[in-house]
């Protein structure tokens, strides 16, 4: 049920909107002055809806909702600004609704109160409320999926990086091996600019096609060439206000790389086969694993588009660097793990650690979460370090016992559990297909008349790896 909380020092004003709004089927609390309103606000957690006099007797409900609304900043009485209020006045000045409705009031009502206006406005109210609630816990949900985990010395210097670039509105590029975090970082530093508010828009320039980065980035008009059937607003429009974080930058096409170059320079494109000018504002974040330096050098990299770029430049640093927060990152991943399968909490033996300790990590992070999923599918109730795949130290894996006849010796597998057979069996079988393949993973995929990317998971998962 919801909850409206009445502010208003006419005792009869109180009593009517408490009948209307009962009747209703909302909870109703009531305050007289600004501060019974504040102890209301600091005692109740749940507050959905408030409805403001602006005139307190001695008090200002103007005030009031100027206080509300400025827990934004975090001043720290704890209640929450973002519930909508309502203000309601006697005399109706043109004045107190336009400051109220600056301060962010939700709606302004005047006496004599209508009953339907007030049941209607008083319902918008707890709707937007509640959806606000919702996009609040899904924006946190995001936000913890692209936390950045680690308490190594390496982390908490990357972290302070990050928060003295992060408020500027200069460019950042992000360098450093792959798997090692470099979109966490993008998305940390749009996180905390002052754009944050606005959309975080991520281009993989690696991925699409050369011929079509102009219209995915800048946008095309309707028929500007065949297939175009509608205008479509590019990803640096949709960007504006925010950030745009153009990922494997250095796997861009030189004529791509031009186009960029002249909308860093001037913020102005326009559309594929479009005549007006557009203006975009958005903070520019770009990553690559490449050494843009030597990409210039060897005359694949713009110089003028690596020197737009690489105004602020972060390094990622690669997981060799940060073993001591091995611990926390495998517990993290094993959790979140667990819990996308349904699993109880696995823990895990200290025996496990210290082999992946003696491990370099060239896949960094990535390999890290790959070799987690691994070990909460694999094990049992504690991950132990037979879990672990033959090159980090688990068991080797030879080939099946074959008896004279040419069949599986069966004999030879009187102590393994049925798992460990079967996956001895899948191991030999799959390799085999990939070395007919020559590793190619669709062709590998079609002819077991699995997925591409099932394949992928079971050649994590039963730790198969490309012999180098
Ligand atoms: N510090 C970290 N804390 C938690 N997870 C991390 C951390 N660093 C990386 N990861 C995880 O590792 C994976 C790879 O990270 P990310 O995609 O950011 O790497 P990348 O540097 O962009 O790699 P690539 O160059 O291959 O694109 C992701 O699943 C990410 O969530
Ligand atoms: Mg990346």
């Amino acid at each position: 049920m919801s909850t409206v909380l009445i502010v208003d020092d006419e005792k009869n004003i109180r009593r009517t909107l408490r009948l209307v709004l009962e009747g209703e089927g909302y909870d109703v609390l009531d305050a007289d002055c600004q501060a019974a309103a504040e102890q209301q606000l600091s005692t109740e957690t749940n507050v959905d809806t408030i409805l403001l006099d602006v005139k307190l007797g001695e008090d200002d409900g103007l005030e009031l909702l100027e206080r509300i609304k400025s827990h934004l900043a975090g001043s720290g009485t704890g209640y929450d600004p973002s519930v909508p209020v309502i203000m309601i006045s006697g005399h109706a000045s043109i004045d107190d609704a336009v400051k109220a409705t600056k301060l962010g009031a939700f709606d302004f009502m005047e006496k004599p109160l209508e009953r339907d206006r007030v049941v209607v406005t008083v319902r918008n109210a707890v709707d937007r409320a509640a959806m606000q609630a919702r996009v609040n816990q899904l924006r946190d949900a995001v936000d913890a999926q692209f936390e950045l985990l680690g308490t190594s010395q390496v982390m908490v210097d990357l972290r302070r990086q990050i928060s003295k670039v992060a408020p500027t509105k200069t460019r950042v590029l992000i360098t450093g091996e792959s798997g090692t975090g470099k979109e966490l970082i993008a998305r940390a530093v749009h996180r905390n600019s002052a754009v944050s508010s606005g959309d975080f828009v991520k281009v993989n320039c690696a991925a699409i096609p050369p011929e079509l980065i102009e219209s995915e980035l800048f946008g095309h008009e309707r028929g500007a060439f065949t297939g175009a059937t509608g205008r479509k607003r590019g990803l640096f429009e949709v960007a504006n206000k925010g950030t745009i974080f153009l990922d494997e930058i250095g796997d861009m096409s030189l004529s791509a790389q031009a186009k960029v170059l002249r909308v860093l320079q001037t913020g102005d494109f326009s559309r594929v086969g479009g005549e007006q000018t557009l203006t975009t504002d958005c903070r520019v974040v770009a990553a690559t694993n490449k050494d843009l330096q030597q990409a210039v050098t060897d005359g694949e990299f713009r110089e003028d588009l690596y020197f737009r770029l690489n105004v602020l430049p972060i390094e990622s640093p690669p997981l060799r660097d940060r073993k001591d927060d091995l611990p926390l990152l495998l517990q993290s991943f094993v959790v979140h793990c667990c819990d996308e399968n349904g699993f109880a909490h696995k823990s895990i033996d200290d025996a496990v650690l210290e082999k992946l300790r003696g491990y370099d990590w060239p896949g960094n992070v990535r390999e890290l979460r790959n070799v987690a999923e691994r070990l909460v599918i694999m094990s049992d109730e504690y991950i132990v370090e037979k879990d672990l795949p033959p090159y980090l130290g688990g068991p080797t894996r030879e080939a099946p016992a074959v008896g004279s006849d040419g069949s599986i010796d069966i004999s030879a597998y009187a102590s393994s559990s049925l798992r460990e057979f079967r996956e001895l069996i899948e191991t030999q079988f799959i390799v085999h297909r990939l070395e007919e393949f020559q590793w190619n993973i669709s062709q590998t995929a079609l002819s077991l008349g699995i997925e591409r990317t099932n394949l992928h998971k079971k050649l994590r998962a039963l730790g198969i790896h490309r012999p180098s």
